[in-house]
């Protein structure tokens, strides 16, 4: 931190600078902030209010809402950095933030493991029912033979994706001895080695030959929708499918079909195609877990984010060099 930045002006402070966090992080990231910076947290807020207060604040903290764009950038006329206290910036538009000379960084390593260890949780629960055993025990029953599972030791585990979580993933599922195939056109055949997945070249051949598949994507264009009704049909019977990477990379209205056909066994999903969730069919079907996004609701992980991102957003207001930007 440079010490020059707060006393200037012959030792007068100058007036200042302003950050606005939109959804709750960790106590000691706000209190970094608040070491050098006004701060308004304004939790919920709609696109329409952020673009009206918008142009009062020299930095931005979001999470996964609000949607930023053009609309909410349009009078961001001081705005320098907007952090997203997380990984995914899917729900940043880089283009008109760039335009405007603002700087979009985020936390890429902060939350890994947390969503790694919920999408394990997610295999675990779905193979074991425990979810819907824990409800039906609340409920006054005692039905064992209704909560009939299957083991995770000697299956295929099929990981699209093996960046970040994907290989925290693999090399944890790997001593359940699991075998591990992952599809992932964009890595070395060195990585796959690395972390003892077997390298499948086409996302056919993993959805042919995996019991259970995770999926560890970023959304793109070339993500969306990656799972349909198509990629359902190569899938062996009885495939259980794990989602704690975004909403929308697996087409709901597929995979409704795929559970209620008896094609897909089950689903574990933490994100979802609209969120907050609202009314879904999915939540009918008793072989389908849901989580609220929660991959990364951890102490652990909300520590390391809310100080990560407040230590981007002094450097990037002090002018040195953002490292996630
Ligand atoms: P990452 O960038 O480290 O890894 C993503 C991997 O996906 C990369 O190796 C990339 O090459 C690969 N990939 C990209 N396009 C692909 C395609 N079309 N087919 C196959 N592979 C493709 O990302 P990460 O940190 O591992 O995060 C993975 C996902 O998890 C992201 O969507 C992120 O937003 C999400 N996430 C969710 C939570 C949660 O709370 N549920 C928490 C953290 C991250
Ligand atoms: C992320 O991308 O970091 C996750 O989705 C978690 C979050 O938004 O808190």
């Amino acid at each position: 931190m440079n010490p020059e930045y707060q006393v200037q002006n012959g030792g007068i402070d100058m007036e200042k600078k302003r950050v606005l966090i939109t959804e709750t992080i960790n106590k000691e990231g706000i209190d970094l902030l608040e070491k050098y910076f006004d701060v308004d947290i304004k939790k919920n807020i709609s696109k329409e209010e952020l673009a009206e207060v918008i142009e009062g604040y020299d930095a931005l903290i979001v999470r996964s809402n609000p949607y930023i764009d053009e609309e909410v950038l349009q009078n961001a006329g001081r705005l320098q950095i907007i952090g997203r206290a997380g990984n995914g910036i899917d729900n940043i538009k880089l283009e008109p933030a760039t335009k405007k000379g603002i700087i979009v960084a985020n936390t890429p390593d902060s939350n890994s493991m947390s969503a790694c260890e919920l999408a394990i949780g997610l295999m675990l629960s779905q193979a074991r029912n425990i979810a819907q055993a824990d409800i039906h025990l609340k409920n006054g029953g005692w039905s064992r033979d209704k909560f009939m599972g299957s083991e995770l030791y000697g299956k295929t585990l099929g990981i699209i994706g093996l960046g970040r979580i994907g290989s925290l993933v693999a090399k944890r599922m790997a001593a359940f001895d699991m075998k591990i195939v992952a599809y992932d056109p964009y890595i070395s055949d060195e990585r796959f080695e690395r972390f003892g997945a077997v390298k499948k070249d086409s996302l056919r051949e993993l959805l042919q030959e995996a019991d259970f598949i995770t999926i560890h994507t970023p959304r793109t264009t070339e993500t969306i929708g990656m799972i349909g009704d198509d990629e359902i049909s190569m899938m062996k019977q009885g495939v259980r499918i794990v989602n704690a990477a975004r909403g929308g990379i697996i087409d709901e209205r597929a995979l409704y079909r795929g559970l209620t056909s008896g094609k897909i066994a089950s689903a574990g999903l933490d994100v979802h195609e609209k969120e907050p969730f609202g009314d879904n069919p999915l939540l009918t079907l008793p072989n389908v877990i849901v989580t609220p996004h929660i991959g990364a609701t951890t102490h652990e992980a909300q520590k390391n984010v809310g100080v990560c991102i407040a230590e981007q957003v002094i450097k990037a207001l002090n002018g040195e060099i953002v490292p996630n930007a």
